[in-house]
Order: structure tokens, then C-alpha cells, then sequence
């Protein structure tokens, strides 16, 4: 199985592809968790990628479409896998067009006001990726044991350059997907559960 999950930042893109992965035994592929992995490392794409990213911009194409025919091409990825936060714009799907196809589409919505809250609240964990949220886990470590943080692209300013490149560049992904035949939108305004439950649903069918 082949899955693009689509979304504004703070949607539970992350939350929910973790859940799904693990039940069909396909690949979470995040763009964003691998670029944070090479700006903890340190490497010379991490470095790059650093400053558009603190300041909620895209990563430049030919970097992301280079990371993720990589990535592909992993033993994991035999059954499958998963986009979380790939394609971000309409060149990057039409780019992905050419080295796979894909099965579902599920876009999760969720108003903005939500979004702002969710991300607000949300802390990471540096060493498995975990995300929580300070309404509903207070610990300052992760269940691996792992110290908790706040992503540096959580700031308001930030927060707020993203949602304005997510409505110019990644919205239309939501037309180009339909007219396809690929999406299935599912309401992501509700509890995890409830949203786990439509993302099924969806693909059971
Ligand atoms: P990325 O890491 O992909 O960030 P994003 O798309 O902005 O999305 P988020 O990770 O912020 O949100 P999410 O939908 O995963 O929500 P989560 O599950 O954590 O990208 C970061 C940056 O990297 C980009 O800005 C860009 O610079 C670069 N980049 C990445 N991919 C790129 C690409 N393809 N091209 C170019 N550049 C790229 O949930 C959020 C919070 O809400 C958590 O606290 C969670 O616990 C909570 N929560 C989740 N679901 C629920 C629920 N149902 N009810 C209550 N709380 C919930
Ligand atoms: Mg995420």
C-alpha cells in the first residue's frame, strides 16, 4: 500500500501515519523528521535546510525528491509506505508521478484555530520522533525515556509563515489529487481515535 497523508502543519499528519505504518506494516516516510535527523547530525544538507525551515519555508525540490528516491529504494519499503508531509507542492507530486504510484490520498482537516493550538502545545521527542501534547502528557521525557523538546519551527512567527506557504504552495495538491481520483478527505477537528477510525475506514473500503 501506497499513502500520501495531506494536511496543514499541526493536522496530526505524524500522529496518525505512525498508528497506520504500523498496522500495514508500510514505511513512515516524513520529510520533515529526516531533515530534523540531518540537522541534529550535523550534515551539510542539515545545514542548508536549517535556515529555510526555522523560517517556515520549503526546502528547495531537487533536495527533498533526491531524499526520497532514496529512501524508497530501503528494504522497509517493500510493502509500502507512507508520505507524511510529501508532496508539498504541485512539482513535487507531479516529480513523484515518475518514480511511483500511489494508492490513497488522505487529506486531514482541520481548521485553523486548532492547528494554531495543537502546535503551540506540541513537544518532540529528539530520539524516536514522538510527538505529544502538553494538554494531555506533562512528563519532560518521552516514553523511550528520551528528554522532550519544542521544535524551533513551532515559534508564532513561524507557525504563521508555515500556514501562509501551506495555502499557497501545498493547498492546490487538494484539486490536483481530486481531479486524479486519489483523495479521501477525513475530519481531522476530533480525537485521535476518532480520526484513526476515518483513516481506516477509508482504506478498508
Ligand atoms: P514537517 O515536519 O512535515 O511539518 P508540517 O507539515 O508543518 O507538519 P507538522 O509536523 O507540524 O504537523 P503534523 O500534521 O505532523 O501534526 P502532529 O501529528 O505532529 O515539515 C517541517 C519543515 O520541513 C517544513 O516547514 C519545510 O521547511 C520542510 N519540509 C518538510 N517536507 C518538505 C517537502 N516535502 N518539501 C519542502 N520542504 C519540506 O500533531 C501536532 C500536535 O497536535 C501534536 O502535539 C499532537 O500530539 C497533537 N494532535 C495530533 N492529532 C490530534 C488530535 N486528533 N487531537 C488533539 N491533538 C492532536
Ligand atoms: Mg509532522
Amino acid at each position: 500500500m501506497k499513502l500520501i497523508f495531506l494536511g496543514p502543519p499541526g493536522a496530526g499528519k505524524g500522529t496518525q501515519a505512525v498508528k497506520i505504518a504500523q498496522t500495514y506494516q508500510i514505511a513512515h516516510i516524513s520529510t520533515g523528521d529526516m531533515l530534523r535527523a540531518e540537522m541534529r547530525e550535523g550534515t551539510k544538507l542539515g545545514k542548508e535546510a536549517k535556515d529555510l525551515i526555522d523560517r517556515g519555508e520549503l526546502v528547495p525540490d531537487d533536495v527533498i525528491l533526491g531524499m526520497v528516491k532514496n529512501r524508497i529504494q530501503k528494504e522497509d519499503c517493500k510493502n509500502g509506505f507512507l508520505f507524511d508531509g510529501f508532496p508539498r507542492k504541485i512539482a513535487q507530486a507531479e516529480a513523484l508521478e515518475t518514480i511511483s504510484e500511489i494508492d490513497y490520498v488522505i487529506n486531514i482537516d482541520v481548521p485553523v484555530e486548532t492547528l494554531i493550538k495543537r502546535i503551540s502545545g506540541r513537544r518532540m521527542c529528539a530520539s524516536c520522533g514522538a510527538a505529544y501534547h502538553v494538554s494531555t502528557y506533562a512528563e519532560p521525557n518521552c516514553v523511550c525515556g528520551a528528554a522532550l523538546y519544542q521544535r524551533e519551527d513551532d515559534k508564532e512567527e513561524t507557525v504563521r509563515n508555515r500556514l501562509v506557504v501551506y495555502e499557497r504552495s501545498t493547498k492546490p495538491l487538494i484539486d490536483y489529487y481530486i481531479k486524479k481520483g486519489l483523495l479521501h478527505t477525513v475530519n481531522g477537528n476530533a480525537d485521535i481515535d476518532t480520526v484513526d477510525a476515518a483513516i481506516r475506514a477509508v482504506l478498508s473500503k
